[in-house]
């Protein structure tokens, strides 16, 4: 009786010890991460890029994707929070609706990264991990100035402008960072722009929606290229609007091809600038971001203070983030194979 009483105890201390270690593993090594949709190839890679480092570092990563529905992003968090995350790494749909939940997590000291996208107007932000948005814009204006060789060729060139989402704090970046570069000689008559467009709020695409880029595209050709008249170039704040703007070409337009800037290298704009549809595009390695934003949430966990190297750059209208910036690069038809093949990002097979 004795005998059976004693094993009894053991088994209920084991089963004890065993619960508390899994729920320790389970909730205190848990870290949050929210991405905005699966529709694009990139989010898709950062996503499980992020997923696979975190739990090669020793975490429980709840990985969630809303669908590009703010609602489901509110609540994908607040399911995060409540779950007992104890860090939350999230690329915002809508830079500016989060500020509400966050309000939780700050009451219960969970450190929250930005991931890529700034979260403005909340205080509860803790880091901010992207690649150089300014940067971004600047390399495809310089692109556009020299294959056009604006200082010297007599012009004027015909240009069309397309940029991102209202909501997401970057594409104020990648367009403020190409117009930089482009507005002189917009002002001094070289490059023209036949629609008239040329304000952020006249040439953002809802959703970086490469339909809606499209549309408007079909719409610009229509109204302005339809009698031969040449178009020499596209800025495009990235390859979603890219996309958009080729297969209205395609569709639409006879003259010789515009040069067209991008961002992502998304398997479909490379496979479009190897059948010279799509001039560049801007390539941010995403297991570069993963890896920085892993080491962040390691050095947190660890009550570190993370590697930064941006003190001023970005406020986010409660004061500035404390930021790592990661440098992009471009990618065309001459460097491609290196940057992207070679480096094993792609196969070879994934660009036929
Ligand atoms: C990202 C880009 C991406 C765009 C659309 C931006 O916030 O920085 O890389 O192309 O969102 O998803």
């Amino acid at each position: 009786m004795k005998k059976k009483l004693v094993a009894m105890l053991l088994m209920a201390a084991m089963a004890f010890s065993a619960f508390t270690a899994c729920s320790k593993t389970g909730s205190d090594k848990k870290i949050g991460v929210a991405m905005p949709t699966k529709d694009l190839q990139r989010w898709n890679q950062d996503g499980s890029n992020m997923k696979a480092k975190l739990e090669e570092a020793g975490y429980d990563v709840d990985l969630q994707y809303a669908n590009n529905d703010v609602s489901t992003q509110v609540s994908q968090i607040e399911q995060m929070i409540n779950s007992g995350c104890k860090v939350l790494v999230i690329a915002s749909i809508d830079g500016d609706s989060l500020g509400t939940v966050l309000e939780q997590a700050k009451e219960k000291e969970i450190p929250v990264i930005a991931y890529d996208r700034l979260i403005m107007n909340s205080d509860a932000v803790t880091y901010y991990a992207t690649f150089d948005n300014y940067m971004v814009g600047t390399k495809q204006g310089e692109y556009i100035r020299d294959a056009l060789d604006l200082d010297n060729a007599a012009g004027p060139f015909n240009m069309e402008i397309f940029t991102g989402d209202p909501g997401d704090n970057n594409a104020k970046y990648f367009y403020g960072g190409a117009m930089d570069v482009l507005n002189p000689y917009i002002e001094s008559g070289k490059l023209v722009v036949k629609s008239g467009s040329t304000k952020f709020d006249e040439v953002a695409t809802a959703e970086w929606s490469s339909e809606k880029a499209q549309n408007r595209m079909d719409a610009i050709i229509s109204a302005n290229y339809a009698d031969g008249t040449p178009l020499d170039v596209v800025l495009c704040s990235n390859d979603s609007t890219a996309y958009g703007v080729e297969t209205s070409l395609d569709q639409n337009y006879k003259g010789e091809w515009p040069i067209i800037t991008g961002q992502d290298c998304d398997i479909l704009n490379v496979k479009n600038m190897i059948a010279g549809k799509q001039s560049m595009s801007i390539f941010k390695d995403t297991r570069t971001l993963a890896d920085k934003v892993v080491a962040m949430v390691d050095a947190i966990m660890k009550g570190e203070k993370p590697e930064i190297n941006d003190e001023e750059t970005y406020d986010n209208g409660k004061g500035i983030v404390p930021s790592y910036l990661c440098e992009p690069v471009f990618a065309d038809i001459n460097n491609y194979e290196e940057l992207l093949v070679d480096s094993g990002y792609y196969t070879a097979d994934q660009l036929k």
